[in-house]
């Protein structure tokens, strides 16, 4: 045993060391390649690897045999790709360019959107998710995706948190990274979105503008998009927002100070759709020319259907106004992005390969495992549900119960309505099998502006043992450019769901939608509420695994619920105040018309059974540089049924030199647990994740107390507290190398 323990040890040691020089001499191979054909470039050629262009207007496809467009967008079949690449072979340098889209949750089959897939608090899942979504893409020849998105937001009002993770820069960090893995395994280079600060404009309205301090964009908002820089992301998409006032399409702090200077990032960084041009529209460029300068010199390598860098830069080198070392070192980033992902080494697409087989038995089964963990139970009472064996009949009411389009969500790429089994189908089959009757009624249209079906859906109602009522947000009323003043259930959703609670009948309320809806007193008439999401092709078989008791739910939430569009910006996190809220003192932190808390905590998710913590030990009260904060809490499931906890770690310091966070998400662990079975979990928290940075980027972790909570979701209780015995300080030119990536 020894003697294997000595051998071995010397052949890792050494596998490491030449695996390492293999790495290091690949990269140069790479380094003089790009050199090499840079060098034979024209500057038209050269601008020409820059612009990105879509299918559609204004593309011509002859520009691609003329060396003019470096990269393609919107192409999602093979027979596009084919002749694109035909024409690359009339080119006189022969350079690949990336075929991308928007790939978000799912290529032909669909998996639960980005917010909903971040409920199941798994990094695995979010990994497979990905790496399905890009086997598919990449069979018909997609090589590039605008994903992952790792906007931050505290804001529902704003439409596009339904493609991010939700408000929390941990939970955001952990899932960014394992997307970048997913699509990778599944042969996709990703782009990482939007670069950066686009998930808080102000009022929620999607495209306006964003002030947040250096110091908080470092704490709070970039740690998802470093985590994505350090689990290799190949692009960056710089945002459309100003961030205090400097676009971020024209941002050296962001692009070059932070992403590369900081983080050592060396792939490329596109503009967004006409980005470039917008520093018009933004008032910071007096013409197209000087658009195009900005975006360059600041950092954005390539231009997204602009067309700008192509009319403008050649003459702008020869001006002298931009210099031509500018323009090299963004191709040598795409040159360099495109011989790592070996495009110039491989055959073009076979242009007969279609998605006619997808999606496959096994996508469809891996949709439904990430569906059903999606699902947040919300509210349970008198444990109306899972089904039990007394109900005999079901009555379905609502149009998102049968809506095999909106089931997809926004930037669904080639999904297929047609490819969805709908939640009443999947309620249907299930019931079947148990023998229990099922009638549907929709009771409105999808956008429910008209209530005429509505008596014929009470009366279906009266005459069922349980109503599960699906209603929530058509699929158009999310995603970009979705912005919404209201979160009430949209058109006359409230008045039919109110009637069906005055049916005296129990109801179950499944909410369809990209955002949290702002419930009212439906939270007090509706005794269950499970959150679905848009649970993808196969929400409706896993929206039925649930709700009949097949798997208890396990989603939690990745955001604080608001009670009311009033109380937004909300999160867990939020900095102390020297007047906290007090019940029976107005001049306290209070709203005089609602309750200041949210209606469900971040982190909040039913089960059908229940979990009890106990034993909760921190192993090291003391913690050295290098050491960790190690805690084990033992977890058991009092239920009868079989169930998944996450179980999460915050911590807190509650005096430093500036205020910090209530509580921060640290660390958190899925587990299954049998019912009566019990298991001793261990979270670790490396020391130098406690920290927080200054604006100048400087981190800092302050010697002095941390408290420490552990639980099912952000309330969780008080366990203890460890000593950091030393301040540590890291400047920001040695971040890359020593602030952790989990690091606020
Ligand atoms: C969106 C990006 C997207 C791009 C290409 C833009 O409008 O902001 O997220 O990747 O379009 O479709």
């Amino acid at each position: 045993m020894f003697r294997r323990v000595r051998i071995l040890r010397p052949l890792v040691a050494s596998a490491l060391f030449f695996g390492a020089l293999a790495g290091a001499s690949a990269q140069d191979g790479i380094e003089k390649r790009v050199n090499d054909l840079l060098a034979r470039m024209t500057l038209e050629e050269k601008v020409g690897q820059l612009n990105l262009i879509s299918h559609g207007p204004p593309l011509r496809w002859q520009d691609i045999a003329e060396g003019k467009i470096g990269a393609l967008l919107n192409f999602n079949s093979a027979a596009d790709v084919a002749r694109a690449q035909a024409l690359v072979r009339q080119s006189r340098l022969k350079i690949p360019p990336l075929f991308g889209l928007d790939i978000l949750h799912g290529f032909r089959t669909q998996f639960p959107i980005p917010l909903g897939e971040a409920a199941a608090f798994s990094p695995r899942l979010s990994s497979l998710a990905s790496e399905w979504a890009a086997k598919e893409a990449s069979y018909v020849g997609v090589t590039w995706t605008y994903a992952p998105m790792a906007d931050l937001s505290r804001d529902s009002r704003w439409g596009r948190i339904v493609e991010g993770f939700g408000e929390d820069p941990f939970l955001g960090a952990m899932l960014t990274a394992a997307r970048v893995e997913g699509f990778h395994k599944g042969g996709l280079a990703t782009t990482t979105k939007h670069f950066a600060g686009y998930g808080a404009p102000q009022g929620g309205r999607d495209y306006d503008t964003t002030y947040i301090p250096p110091a908080e964009m470092h704490d709070t908002y970039l740690p998802p998009f470093r985590a994505a820089a350090a689990a290799g992301s190949d692009s960056f998409m710089a945002a459309f927002n100003a961030l205090n006032g400097m676009p971020s399409t024209a941002n050296p702090w962001l692009l070059t100070e932070v992403l590369r200077n900081q983080w050592g990032f060396d792939g490329f960084v596109t503009s967004d759709w006409s980005g470039i041009h917008e520093l018009i529209g933004h008032g910071i460029a007096a013409d197209e020319a000087e658009a195009a300068r900005k975006a360059l010199l600041a950092g954005v390598d390539m231009d997204m259907m602009g067309e700008l860098y192509i009319k403008y830069l050649p003459t702008e080198v020869r001006a002298g106004r931009v210099p031509e070392s500018a323009v090299d070192e963004a191709v040598r980033r795409v040159l360099r992005t495109k011989f790592r992902l070996g495009l110039f080494d491989r055959p073009d697409i076979d242009p007969t390969r279609n998605d006619d087989g997808f999606p496959s038995r096994e996508a469809r089964q891996a949709a439904r495992e990430v569906a059903r963990e999606t699902l947040v139970l919300l509210q349970n009472r008198n444990d109306l549900l899972p089904i039990t064996p007394r109900v005999r009949s079901i009555a379905v009411i609502g149009p998102l119960a049968d809506a095999q389009r909106d089931q997809l969500g926004p930037h669904a790429a080639r999904g297929q309505s047609n490819d969805s089994t709908t939640i009443l189908q999947g309620v249907r089959e299930r019931a079947k099998e148990a023998g229990v009757a099922v009638r549907y009624a929709p009771a409105c249209d999808l956008f429910c502006k008209k209530t005429d079906q509505l008596p014929a859906a009470i009366a279906v109602a009266k005459e069922s043992d349980l109503v599960i009522a699906v209603f929530g947000e058509p699929q158009d009323l999310s995603g970009e450019a979705a912005s919404r003043t209201r979160l009430v259930p949209n058109g006359k959703q409230v008045e039919v769901l109110e009637a069906l609670a005055a049916t005296g009948k129990p109801v179950a309320l499944v909410i369809v939608a990209g955002r949290p809806l702002e419930l009212g007193a439906l939270s007090e008439k509706i005794p269950s509420i499970l959150m679905a999401w848009y649970p993808g092709t196969e929400g409706g078989p896993a929206t039925a695994d649930v709700l009949f008791g097949d798997v208890s739910p396990s989603g939690k939430l990745p955001l604080s619920w608001p009670r009311s569009v009033g109380q937004l910006p909300l999160y867990y996190n939020r900095l102390p105040t020297g007047r906290p809220t007090l019940p029976n003192n107005r001049f306290t932190l209070n709203y005089l018309d609602d309750e200041i808390t949210p209606l469900y905590p971040f982190g909040w998710g039913l089960s059908y059974t229940h979990f009890a913590y106990r034993n909760a030990t921190i192993a090291k009260a003391r913690l050295e540089p290098g050491d960790a904060l190690d805690v084990s809490v033992t977890v058991t499931n009092t239920g009868a049924r079989a169930g998944q906890e996450v179980v999460q770690l915050y911590t807190r310091d509650p005096v430093a030199m500036r205020s910090r966070p209530l509580r921060e998400l640290k660390a958190f662990e899925k587990i299954a647990l049998k019912a009566g079975e019990a298991k001793t979990v261990s979270l670790r928290v490396p020391v130098e994740s406690l920290g927080f940075h200054l604006d100048d980027g400087t981190y800092l972790v302050e010697a002095g107390t941390i408290q420490v909570f552990v639980g099912g979701d952000a309330n969780a209780a008080a366990v203890g507290e460890v000593t950091v015995a030393d301040t540590i300080r890291i400047p920001p030119s040695e971040r890359r190398a020593s602030v952790p990536i989990q690091a606020q």
